[in-house]
């Protein structure tokens, strides 16, 4: 008997329409358009003026289920910003997707929280608890943004994008994993959000700290080289391939320039190296899917090719996985085409 595994089926993205230059913040912070563009690579991004990181995952989810032309019984939010503490969003966005009493859980990784509920939702598929799971990457992550941060200010946007895994056969286009996932508490300093949450009570964290953002940018570009291009390659080798073997590299988007040392160590040409952060900046747990929905409309994915999905973020925590790029027509809604 060939043994279940989860195929991708459906991938949507969203992108809210306030987009903002590096000249707005040049115009308030000390930096520069020639800084942001040079050290970031990122030209511009989307703000979430209005609408809630479930606004974002409701949209996407619904280009997700477009693109899939099928319904699903399970929906799993990777997220860093839920709409509220409490209850998680993912019940919240079932509901507005008219998707019934399914199961319906939030999952928080940071950055790598689309690859760690993806390989969370393949699991539920192999295991038999789902037959189809609408996995959701939605984070505004300028919320957690101080404004007189000049380095956190000018990296992060909003966005949301998803996909829509069904049980199929390993051989299948479309098919995902094996998965590589891992975390180092002991480095959790370099990128932590130090109010809002339960050691506030026991700690006194310094007021002007509180509900933001704080990072230690050289460490964390250290960090994630290092540790995106050792799980790619120990993902790849998990699926059979070389690194040469990669078609497409479909990193978490942070840094062009943390992409592109991840695709020299692992000796992949540029054009392997899929990106969009230049017009959406670092979009958290929405950075992989949205980037799958745009390169797909772009273009710039074709079915068969060997895809590895990999992420870094704060924890630190990261993940890859790999995936034959399914024959699918990718739905957006804001992201600019061609
Ligand atoms: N404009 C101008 N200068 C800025 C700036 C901005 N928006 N933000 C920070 N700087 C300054 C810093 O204050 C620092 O100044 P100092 O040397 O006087 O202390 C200086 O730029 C650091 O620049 P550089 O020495 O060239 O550092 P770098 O090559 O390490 O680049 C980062 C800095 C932050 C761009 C880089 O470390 C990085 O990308 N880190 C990873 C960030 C990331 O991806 N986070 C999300 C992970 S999920």
């Amino acid at each position: 008997m060939v043994p279940r595994s989860a195929s991708v089926r459906g991938v949507g993205g969203y992108l809210p329409p306030r987009m903002v230059g590096n000249d707005e913040f040049a115009a308030r912070l000390d930096t520069s358009d020639e800084w942001i563009r040079s050290h970031l690579g990122i030209r511009s991004r989307r703000i979430a003026e209005k609408e809630s990181t479930s606004d974002l995952a409701v949209k996407a989810g619904n280009c997700a289920l477009e693109s899939a032309g099928t319904g699903v019984d399970s929906l799993v939010l990777a997220t860093t910003t839920p709409d509220h503490p409490v209850p998680a969003s993912a019940p919240a966005v079932a509901a507005r997707l008219g998707l019934g009493p399914v199961a319906a859980f939030d999952l928080n990784s940071a950055c790598s929280s689309f690859v760690y509920a993806l390989a969370v939702s393949a699991s539920m598929i192999v295991a038999g608890l789902a037959e189809r799971v609408l996995v959701i990457g939605a984070d505004t992550a300028t919320t957690l943004i101080d404004p007189a941060d000049r380095l956190t200010s000018v990296i992060f946007g909003d966005g949301a994008g998803a996909v829509v895994l069904e049980a199929g056969d390993a051989a299948d286009a479309g098919a995902v994993g094996p998965f590589v996932l891992g975390s180092d508490g002991g480095r959790g300093d370099l990128l932590v959000v130090p109010g809002g949450g339960s050691r506030q009570r026991k700690d006194l964290v310094p007021p002007q700290d509180g509900p933001f953002l704080r990072m230690e940018g050289r460490g964390v570009f250290d960090g994630a080289v290092a540790g995106m291009s050792a799980t790619v390659g120990k993902v790849a080798a998990q699926a059979g391939w070389r690194p040469g073997d990669i078609d497409r590299l479909a990193c978490h988007q942070a840094n062009q320039r943390i992409i592109d040392a991840v695709g020299a160590r692992l000796g992949l040409p540029p054009d392997r190296l899929l990106s969009n952060i230049e017009h959406v900046g670092n979009t958290s747990a929405a950075s992989v899917p949205l980037l799958l929905a745009e390169s797909s409309r772009r273009g710039r994915l074709a079915e068969g090719q060997r895809v590895v999905l990999a992420a870094f973020g704060a924890g630190l925590a990261w993940g890859a996985a790999a995936l034959r790029w399914p024959g699918v027509r990718a739905v957006t809604e804001g992201v600019a085409d061609g």
